[in-house]
């Protein structure tokens, strides 16, 4: 049984040194793709490849026709719009997350990205403190959920809207559940994106709703950048010198974004959420185990293909 880790953005060692014990214990063989950067050598290395262990590495049709003996692929992660499901069904081939593993690393970096934008990009100018300011929560899972506790010791009034979390899960945490995504925007100094990249939340994050944020709103994703109606933000970003928008996504128009909005725009150069030692031990590990339980106990825990 051959399980292949490919990874453009590698693990941190500690962790492919874990999933390793992981899958040798098991009596597997690992193999290891890093850093690949084209296609093709990803193509190569999926053929004699059983399982598959990623992170956002695109794996489509192609991949799938390249990988003939290819039982399951883990996304070790929580955003799985990378993997074509439909494809990886059609080939019999079962996709899992990780979901959870990596949310307290991404809702640190909800913070660091936070607190520069309130502090004017560290520019030494006079900035805001985030004690007192409404945080709206724009989706309630695993990243969501620690953004609140975070959020608590910041001493931030914390607001939530989640189209399928129930209420009573939200404000068990002490935050309120508001009733509409617009009730989020129009109350809240600060909006944290955490939806995933789905056909009905790309590009919903639109002028509209955007502009419903109050004076000085800051917009902040971590989520996807898809989710994002890129045109539409930088033409209310024009007509609103107030907005800011930070994110560890960056926009395909991040030139544009950086060229007109110098002070209050920032784009991370790699999507660095999940990027810690804790995260990708968490999320490698969750993979490898995920891996053998479903080739030596059939379990599907966490599929989330047909
Ligand atoms: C996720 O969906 O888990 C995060 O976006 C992290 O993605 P990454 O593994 O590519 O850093």
């Amino acid at each position: 049984m051959k399980v292949l880790i490919a990874t453009d953005k590698p693990f941190a060692q500690v962790a492919v040194d874990g999933i390793r014990k992981e899958i040798e214990a098991a009596g597997y063989e690992l193999a290891l793709l890093e850093k690949y950067g084209e296609k093709a050598k990803l193509l190569q290395a999926v053929n004699d490849a059983n399982a598959l262990i990623i992170r956002s590495d695109v794996i489509d049709a192609e991949v799938f026709d390249a990988a003939p003996s290819l039982k399951i692929v883990v996304r070790a992660g929580a955003g799985y719009d990378n993997v074509d499901l439909a494809a990886a069904t059609a080939h019999g081939v079962c996709v899992m997350n990780t979901p959870g593993q990596n949310s307290n690393a991404v809702a640190e970096l909800v913070f660091g990205l936070m607190v520069m934008a309130v502090r004017n990009m560290y520019n030494g100018t006079s900035g805001k403190e985030l004690k007192g300011k409404k945080l709206g929560i724009h989706a309630y899972g695993n990243v969501g959920r620690n953004v609140a506790r975070v959020a608590k010791g910041f001493g931030m009034e914390l607001y939530a809207y989640d189209a399928f979390c129930p209420k009573e899960v939200i404000e068990k945490d002490g935050v309120k559940a508001v009733d509409s995504v617009e009730e989020l925007y129009s109350t809240c100094d600060v909006v944290s994106l955490h939806i995933p990249a789905t056909a009905e939340t790309k590009n919903s994050i639109n002028y509209a709703l955007v502009n419903l944020l109050p004076k000085g709103g800051l917009l902040v994703n971590t989520a996807r950048k898809e989710i994002i109606n890129e045109t539409e933000l930088i033409e209310l970003m024009e007509r609103r010198p107030d907005l800011k928008y930070v994110t560890d996504i960056m926009p395909a128009a991040n030139d544009t974004f950086a060229a007109k909005f110098a002070g209050r725009y920032f784009s991370t150069p790699k999507k660095m959420g999940a990027q810690t030692a804790e995260a990708n031990i968490n999320a490698g590990i969750a993979a490898a185990k995920q891996i053998v339980g479903f080739f030596k106990e059939g379990c599907e825990r966490f599929r989330v293909n047909k």
